[in-house]
């Protein structure tokens, strides 16, 4: 099957194998994130154990090896049990921001993406104990998942808030925000669908600036305009550190043109 084909097949979203703490694969190419390990609190793990085989999925299936192929597209619609409009987050953290976007907008559906199991596994404790719906995970890279977990014009927005800076020059290659992820971006977002970043690090905002706006499919929009999506966030821990830190926040924002 080529690529392409595999892109279009449509994936029946299932129970997938229990995941462990290791990071979820090695990848051959330059990755915007280092793997970390952390276990799970019990609470956590019961959490984990009852309800990722419903609500997570790996972006790559496990227990194959560095080589694993990545998990095929998504069938929103099965995982989620109603057709709405799909909303990605990549880079979740712990979901602080996630949890209350989507507890803000019940008529959208929130996949979010992160490597880190312990951030997914507060979301998921968060979600449980708030009864929300509307939101499911992915482990994994955000690459992958924008590479084969779905297809062309079927976002209606793409939320990337505080993606690791990467200060130094040498390690930029590895930001996650470069001219091809939005390239990508850009081809999964439905015409009028929102790409919202925010960063406290301005070297990475003038850089996310400049490949945001040289993509020509997106044109960047003021917060003020009417949006698909809310671009409302609330402030999480990280955020509230940089703000004591001194930094300033960048709000960017790009509507995918028709
Ligand atoms: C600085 S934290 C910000 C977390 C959260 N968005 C917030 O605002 O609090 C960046 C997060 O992005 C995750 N991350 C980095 N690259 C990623 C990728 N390619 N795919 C998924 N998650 C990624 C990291 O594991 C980390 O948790």
């Amino acid at each position: 099957m080529s690529d392409d084909e595999r892109m279009h097949a449509q994936r029946q979203v299932g129970p997938t194998t229990p995941d462990s703490d290791a990071a979820p694969h090695s990848y051959r190419r330059v990755t915007s994130f280092r793997s970390r390990r952390a276990s799970l609190t019990e609470q956590q793990q019961e959490v984990w154990d009852r309800l990722w085989p419903s609500l997570g999925t790996l972006a790559r299936p496990a227990g194959t090896g560095s080589d694993a192929a990545p998990a095929e597209p998504l069938d929103t619609a099965a995982w989620f049990g109603r057709r709405a409009p799909v909303v990605l987050e990549i880079g979740c953290g712990t979901g602080t921001s996630t949890l209350a976007m989507a507890q803000a907008e019940p008529d959208i559906d929130v996949v979010a993406v992160e490597v880190y199991r312990r951030g997914l596994a507060q979301l998921l404790s968060a979600i449980d104990r708030e009864g929300v719906t509307n939101i499911r995970l992915v482990r994994g890279d955000g690459v992958d998942v924008l590479e084969r977990m779905f297809t062309t014009a079927t976002l209606t927005g793409v939320r990337v808030f505080f993606p690791d800076p990467w200060p130094k020059s040498r390690h930029h290659k590895r930001r996650l925000l470069q001219e091809r992820t939005v390239g990508l971006i850009a081809d999964r977002l439905v015409p009028g669908g929102l790409l919202h970043a925010a960063t406290d690090h301005a070297g990475y905002a003038e850089h996310i600036a400049a490949v945001g706006d040289a993509e020509t499919r997106l044109r960047r929009v003021p917060a003020t305009e009417a949006l698909p999506i809310s671009v409302h966030r609330p402030i999480t821990k990280y955020e509230t550190k940089a703000r004591h830190a001194g930094s300033e926040v960048t709000e960017l924002l790009w509507v995918r043109r028709p």
